[in-house]
């Protein structure tokens, strides 16, 4: 294997119609893409463009595509459903749009949720507790996510997906509906997890973010292109 963390090779995806006789929604013909392993990446795009599609098809949760999507150097489609699962598990922490937080159990229940899903693994409570810690939230390990602001469910879903210490991070828009200060936690967070190595592919709208990134790119008309106007200072 390669430095790549991701490989896409000529990625197509489109939806079908919504309703009888309604046209295909065509998202991306022939995408490409390389992200090296430590790399932090920012995606920016305009609303449609297909950044949460693109996401969700890194992160293993939509398989309806063609072409060739290697994670960690295998192959996506040459995986079955517990290989897949068990490779989001371990190597994949994924950061929803929406938080998907279940809201009858409390932070520290939706942080440890990915290992219901795993081996049973021994040391998981200690584990919850010290993602929950990262995110600055110990305090609020036992409060449920209606307790809490969109910042803090924000933060217990990033939490979540780092439970596991994956290497790979893909964010859809982690400081979306976060006042500044709060964002900026997200960003410092997110440089820290840089510097200690991770790969980090985020879904962006904030410049801050973008200039934190080690690499900035714009998804448009199905393109990836680097952003002309801004270059990662990372
Ligand atoms: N399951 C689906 N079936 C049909 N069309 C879909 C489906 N999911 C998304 N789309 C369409 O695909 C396009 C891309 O959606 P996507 O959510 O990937 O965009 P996005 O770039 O993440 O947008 P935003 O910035 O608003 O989050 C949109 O036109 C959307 O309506
Ligand atoms: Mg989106």
């Amino acid at each position: 294997m390669n430095g790549n963390v991701i490989e896409l090779r000529g990625l197509q995806k489109s939806y079908p119609p919504r309703e009888p006789g309604g046209a295909r929604t065509e998202l991306f013909r022939a995408l490409d893409l390389e992200v090296g392993r430590g790399e932090f990446v920012a995606v920016e795009g305009q609303s449609g463009t297909g950044k949460s599609s693109l996401l969700h098809i890194l992160g293993g949760l939509d398989r309806e595509y063609a072409g060739e999507v290697k994670i960690l150097g295998r192959d996506l489609r040459g995986l079955d459903d517990p290989e897949l699962s068990a490779l989001r598990h371990a190597q994949i922490g994924f950061v929803f749009q929406s938080f998907n937080l279940l809201s009858s159990l409390s932070a520290l229940e939706n942080v440890l949720l990915p290992d219901f899903f795993g081996d049973g693994v021994p040391d998981a409570h200690a584990r919850a507790s010290e993602a929950l810690a990262t995110v600055g939230l110990s305090d609020k390990a036992s409060a449920r996510p209606t307790a809490l602001s969109g910042g803090e469910r924000q933060r217990v879903a990033i939490a979540r997906a780092l439970v596991a210490k994956p290497p790979l991070l893909l964010a859809d828009e982690p400081t979306g509906n976060l006042d500044a200060r709060t964002g900026q936690g997200i960003i410092d967070l997110f440089q820290r997890l840089h510097r200690e190595g991770m790969t980090l592919l985020v879904v962006t709208h904030e410049k801050r973010m973008s200039r934190a990134a080690s690499r900035v790119l714009v998804l448009e008309r199905g393109e990836l292109a680097a952003d002309p106007t801004l270059e990662g200072s990372a």
